[in-house]
This record gives C-alpha cells, sequence and structure tokens, in this order.
C-alpha cells in the first residue's frame, strides 16, 4: 500500500490512547491522513498525539459514555472521511453472575457510545458522502466465546448487527461500514484477561491462533485497508483477524 494512501483524508480514531486505536492512529499518519484522536486518559492520548506523523492532527480527551462530553467532541469535529471505533473494555463475568450493572457497563462503552456517535455524527453533517469509511473493531469472540465473556461478546454481536443495518442505510450515499473481528492481541486488554481466566482456558484460546497472538499493528494495517480507496467497493463486511 501506497504511503500516501490516506493523503487528504481526516479521520476519526476512539480509544486511540492505547492499544489497537492509538497504532491504527499512528499508521494513519504515516500514510498521509490527519487523525482526531480521543480517549479518556490524556497523558496516554498525548503520548500518541507525539508519535504521530505529518500535521493536522487533533486531540480531545471524552469519556464517549458520558453525554455531554461526546456532543462537546462532536462539536469539534471537523468533516471526517471516516471514523475507527476502538474503544473497548475487558469484562469478564461468568453467566450465572450478570448482574444489571454488568449489562449496562458493557453495553455502554461496547455498543451505545458508537451507535450514539454515529448518530450525532450523522445528524451534524460530519461525514463526508461519497468518501467515507466507518470500521468498527468487534472481537472474534463473537465466533469463538470464552468461559465469562457474555456481556463483552453480546455487545460486540449487538455492534456488528448494528453496522450491517447502518452499511444497508448508508450505503447510497456512498459510506462504507465494516468490521473487524480481531482474536487476542497483544497489549493492556489481553493481559487484563489472561489475569481473569484460568491458564487452561487461555491456552485453549491460544490454540486456535496458530500464528500466536497479534499485534495492534496487525489490526491497524486491516484497517487502514478497509480506509483506504482500495476498499471502495467493500460493506457491511466483518474481517476475521484470527492468526490463523
Ligand atoms: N486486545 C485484544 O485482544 C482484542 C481482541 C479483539 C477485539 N478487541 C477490541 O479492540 C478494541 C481495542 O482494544 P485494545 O486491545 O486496543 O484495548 P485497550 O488497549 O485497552 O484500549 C481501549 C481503549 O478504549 C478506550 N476507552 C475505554 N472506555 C472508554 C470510554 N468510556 N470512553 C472513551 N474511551 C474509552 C481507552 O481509553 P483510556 O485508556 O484513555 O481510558 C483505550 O484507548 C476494543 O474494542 C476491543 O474490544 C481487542
Amino acid at each position: 500500500m501506497n504511503s500516501d494512501e490516506l493523503s487528504g483524508k481526516r479521520i476519526l480514531v476512539t480509544g486511540a490512547s492505547s492499544g489497537i486505536g492509538k497504532q491504527t492512529a499512528i499508521k494513519i499518519s504515516r500514510k498521509g491522513g490527519s487523525v482526531f484522536i480521543t480517549g479518556r486518559n490524556k497523558e496516554r492520548l498525548e503520548a500518541t498525539f507525539h508519535e504521530l506523523e505529518g500535521s493536522g492532527h487533533l486531540l480531545r480527551t471524552a469519556d464517549l459514555t458520558v453525554r455531554e462530553e461526546l456532543n462537546a467532541l462532536i462539536a469539534e469535529m471537523p468533516e471526517l472521511n471516516g471514523v475507527v471505533y476502538s474503544t473497548g473494555i475487558s469484562d469478564l463475568v461468568p453467566c450465572q453472575f450478570i448482574s444489571e450493572e454488568d449489562i449496562r457497563r458493557n453495553f455502554s462503552v461496547s455498543f451505545e457510545a458508537s451507535v450514539l456517535l454515529t448518530s450525532l455524527l450523522l445528524r451534524k453533517k460530519k461525514l463526508v458522502k461519497n468518501n467515507c469509511s466507518l470500521v468498527f473493531v468487534s472481537s472474534l469472540a463473537t465466533k469463538y466465546p470464552f468461559f465469562g465473556g457474555a456481556m463483552y461478546i453480546s455487545s460486540k454481536a449487538a455492534l456488528e448487527s448494528y453496522a450491517r443495518t447502518l452499511a444497508f442505510e448508508l450505503a447510497p450515499k456512498g459510506i462504507r461500514v465494516n468490521c473487524v473481528r480481531p482474536a487476542f492481541i497483544k497489549g493492556p486488554m489481553m493481559q487484563e484477561t489472561q489475569e481473569k481466566i484460568s491458564k487452561g482456558a487461555m491456552d485453549k484460546f491460544l490454540e486456535r491462533q496458530p500464528l500466536g497472538p497479534g499485534e495492534p499493528e496487525d489490526v491497524a494495517n486491516a484497517i487502514v485497508f478497509y480506509l483506504s480507496p482500495a476498499s471502495r467497493w467493500i460493506s457491511a463486511s466483518n474481517l476475521d483477524l484470527g492468526g490463523g
């Protein structure tokens, strides 16, 4: 892929203070795009910002589950050629112990925040017609679940269904919508999961990844493809990034 593949494009990346979102923002900047990065942690978001190449980048901290912060973020937003939705929490609860709070917490971060962000972007006409690509980071766990992952996985499955409907609604506007579904990727989320589930369960999961756990960059590369003109005829798809 050319280094100027995303030249002239303005792309919002959520969850840019860490892991996949961070690496994606950096990769977009290396491909010539300008990024609007957001996350909650100011120091880590600034660290991402310092690693961006080129110019025209913007940074704004926001908790996307807080409506006022979401509104403030939208107000500052330029017109966009793409959005990468990479917020997420690692939250494990076996089914018999799931509480209302577990449902609310998982769905508010993994589902509701991304849905409301998109509604606002559409209503405020911030997505450029015929030149815009939305990429949701789901999880391969929607296909291969793991113990305790019911709420995390259900919220991602809801997101995938939402994305397919969105793709259908936005196709006439020339706006594409796709999901990437990574398996375990090295970073804080994998680390947290590793600490919460048994070694046996983790080993079983990794057996399905013969290429081993991925790097955030492996996901970023696929996202950049979806943002670039090379994927201009691809929408409503789920790309499995399973490491084999
Ligand atoms: N890592 C994996 O193995 C894996 C596998 C499959 C799918 N995924 C998915 O990939 C995405 C990124 O994962 P990752 O590994 O990069 O995780 P990560 O390193 O933990 O990063 C998660 C990001 O989400 C942000 N975030 C969380 N809650 C937020 C909120 N309420 N408002 C705004 N931002 C919030 C965090 O911001 P702050 O840190 O600034 O709070 C952080 O930037 C997630 O959707 C995850 O479910 C990950």
